[in-house]
């Protein structure tokens, strides 16, 4: 076991132990978000201000938490985000990812700025995959990437609508990151106080965007902050006939990541998705967006049972699990509560975060009386 793992207990001990094991501009790329941060804080804050109320003597021996999300079962109501770079923070990137996802039954949602084909994820995992699309002015790519992703047999397609133009990163700007990574005066201290994975990063297999190098030299070849990459090569003019058509394109199971009002939730249903990500993309992009947990009871009500409602960020306890779950969604979903673990240790590191909040998420049921987790609803939580 990596040293270091065996005390991460949660997410913030992962946190620590990613600080301590990534370049400054990297650990800042993870853990920060938009502006002054405050719905970054919000997402996990919001969860204090609710409180669950236990049933008792329910015979909880055997508890069941499972479900199905975009029609696939999931073996836990919590799965992996897609999340863009991650051979950055860890030279395994997506495929420790893959693997431990599929390890614990659960979905691993793929970004289009993956550093991992999906042709060869789709080899490793035979579990429950998504792939995030990202809308580009490019439609040559745009039609590339959804070839791809029918190809490698991506359950879902997940389209992200929150990112029309980047989110101000204030720590990107400051640190100087950049994909791929540049030697800066702000950044070459920290590179070289980080040697291994400054040695991991030169001397490993080469970092690029697999499935966009072919198409923009941002992002592989030229330095681009994310931010800049969204606001550049993103096509702004998306609108809803846009993801129609994308819906009827891909033909199968559709999400929209980071729908966040009970209008668009509505016109979700209108366009015929299968799912919507109540998300503000972790605070990293509209700075003082009401966070998913505070807005999921509103969305919920209104389109419940239309259509499949996925809470997604500010998750780092089974309890913000079981809340959102009662509050009306059907899964939830994270990104830094395995990327921290990841970038601490691999595979083992994520598999290590997953257990974690696995137990957490069964201790919690047992304690709740439920044995089920359509048990969960509105009756047990109490706003402050
Ligand atoms: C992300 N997120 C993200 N979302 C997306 O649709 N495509 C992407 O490529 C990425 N990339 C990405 C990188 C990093 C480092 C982070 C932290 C996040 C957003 C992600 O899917 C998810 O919405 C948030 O991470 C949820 O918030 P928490 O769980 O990190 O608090
Ligand atoms: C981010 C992009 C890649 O949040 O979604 O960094």
């Amino acid at each position: 076991m990596a040293p270091g793992l065996k005390f991460c207990r949660n997410v913030d001990d992962f946190r620590a132990l990613a600080k301590r094991r990534l370049p400054a501009p990297v650990f800042h790329y993870i853990d920060g978000a938009a502006d002054d941060e405050v719905t970054y804080a919000r997402n996990t804050k919001s969860f204090d201000d609710c409180d669950l109320v236990p049933n008792v003597l329910a015979g909880v021996e055997d508890i069941d938490m499972s479900t199905t999300v975009l029609g696939q079962k999931l073996a836990m109501p919590l799965f992996c985000s897609p999340t863009a770079l991650q051979r950055l923070f860890h030279h395994d990137g997506e495929r420790a990812v893959a693997s431990a996802a599929k390890n614990f039954g659960t979905l691993f949602g793929v970004s289009s700025l993956s550093t991992v084909s999906l042709a060869e994820i789709a080899a490793l995992t035979d579990g429950p995959k998504m792939f995030q699309f990202y809308f580009h002015k490019d439609r040559g790519l745009n039609s590339a990437l959804m070839e791809k992703a029918k190809a490698a047999k991506f359950d879902a397609l997940t389209l992200t609508v929150d990112t029309i133009t980047g989110g101000n990163r204030e720590r990107d700007l400051a640190t100087g990151f950049s994909s791929p990574p540049r030697l800066t005066p702000a950044s070459i201290l920290s590179f070289a106080l980080n040697p291994s994975w400054t040695l991991n990063y030169l001397f490993r297999e080469k970092f690029e965007l697999v499935e966009l190098k072919d198409f923009y030299s941002e992002g592989t070849r030229e330095p681009v902050t994310v931010s800049g990459y969204f606001s550049s090569v993103l096509d702004q003019s998306m609108n809803w006939g846009d993801a129609e058509r994308l819906r009827a394109e891909w033909g199968g199971p559709f999400c929209l990541k980071g729908v966040m009002s009970v209008a668009d939730a509505e016109k979700a249903v209108d366009i015929g998705a299968d799912a919507i990500m109540v998300s503000n993309h972790g605070g990293r992009q509209l700075d003082g967006s009401r966070a998913p947990f505070d807005q999921i009871a509103e969305i919920a009500d209104a389109v419940g049972d239309d259509i499949e409602i996925i809470l997604d960020g500010g998750v780092r306890r089974g309890t913000h699990v079981l809340k959102a779950l009662a509050a009306g969604a059907r899964a939830c979903s994270g990104g830094r509560l395995y990327l921290y673990a990841l970038a601490a240790a691999g595979q083992p590191g994520v598999e290590k975060a997953l257990s974690n909040i696995r137990a957490e998420i069964e201790r919690d049921m047992k304690l709740m009386g439920v044995t089920e987790i359509s048990a969960l609803n509105r009756d047990m939580l109490r706003y402050r």
